[in-house]
């Protein structure tokens, strides 16, 4: 395994890297989330590589990235015991030199709910992904569906820019208990922990009442909302949502016809969680 931390030797790495090439974009603190995207990227490539880094331009003014959990050891034992041939390890100013100026912006796909809630959030998720896109030049990248809304911006951005990418997306792992695992998990009191399934447990009411026959996205969404203000330690529950899976576009009406996404962000504490759930 190689870690490459400049952004020429890594290109040069990439273009004569025996292809198929399957990238997983990561910000490091690598859980078994991220281990099911490495495992299967390894699987379906010659070539896999890995980035981690942390991304500051996705953070807000007041959000964690200064805080943001960092593990690089023993992310490297994980990706060496998985098989990586390539981790791209950048520095911030290898990403962003100075005077760095040029900004993919996505349009209605990041306007609702992450969107919303982070302004800025996507044109940096956007940005940094393009640019390991450009380096890496992947067949194939890897996203989590625990992150619904970042593969939909993702896929619109590499089908309108024709970056040729393939991009899989992989289910959410999640604890048994039904949180998803996340490296901001980490940052939950015991007491915090104990009630954070209540999010899962949110999205499968709406998803029971799916099966169950409704397709009303409002009783869907009342459904999820109803659980978790059945939560006392919740601070406050940022949105529920019910979404079309491919653009993100709210649903009002009847959930036939679409694949529909019910998804929310809620706080626990100074943590804030998102879930996902797609009902099909
Ligand atoms: P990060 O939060 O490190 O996540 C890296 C990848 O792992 C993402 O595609 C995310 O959806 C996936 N992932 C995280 N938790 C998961 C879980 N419980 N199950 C399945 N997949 C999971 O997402 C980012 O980094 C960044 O925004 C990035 C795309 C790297 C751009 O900076």
């Amino acid at each position: 395994m190689k870690v490459v931390e400049t952004c020429g030797e890594m290109f040069a790495l990439c273009r004569t890297a025996q292809p198929p090439l399957g990238l997983v974009p990561t910000m490091g603190a690598l859980h078994e989330g991220h281990m099911s995207l490495v495992r299967r990227a390894r699987a379906d490539n010659l070539t896999m590589a890995v980035s981690i880094f942390v991304n500051p331009t996705q953070f807000g003014p007041n959000e964690d990235f200064a805080r943001y959990p960092r593990s690089l050891e023993r992310d490297l034992e994980l990706l060496a015991a998985a098989g990586t041939d390539l981790v791209f390890l950048p520095g911030p100013p290898e990403v962003y030199p100075d005077g760095f100026d040029t900004w993919i912006e996505p349009g209605a796909v990041a306007e609702g709910m992450e969107g919303a809630a982070r302004p800025g959030h996507f044109r940096g998720v956007a940005t940094v992904v393009a640019k390991l896109f450009t380096i890496t030049r992947p067949d194939r990248a890897y996203f989590g569906q625990k992150d619904g809304q970042q593969v939909a911006v993702i896929r619109k951005m590499n089908d309108d820019l024709n970056l040729g990418a393939e991009v899989v997306t992989m289910p959410t792992i999640r604890e048994p208990d039904g949180l998803a695992l996340s490296s901001r998990n980490a940052y939950l009191t015991d007491e915090e922990r104990k009630a954070a399934p209540v999010v899962y447990r949110a999205l499968r009411a709406a998803e029971e009442l799916w099966r169950a026959g409704e397709r009303d996205a409002r009783a869907l969404q009342s459904a999820a909302t109803a659980q978790l203000e059945s939560e006392p330690a919740l601070s406050s529950v940022d949105y529920v949502s019910v979404v079309d899976a491919g653009s993100m576009a709210e649903i009002t009406g009847t959930v036939e016809g679409h694949a529909a996404m019910v998804a929310t962000a809620v706080r626990l504490g100074t943590v804030r969680l998102i879930d996902n759930l797609v009902l099909e």
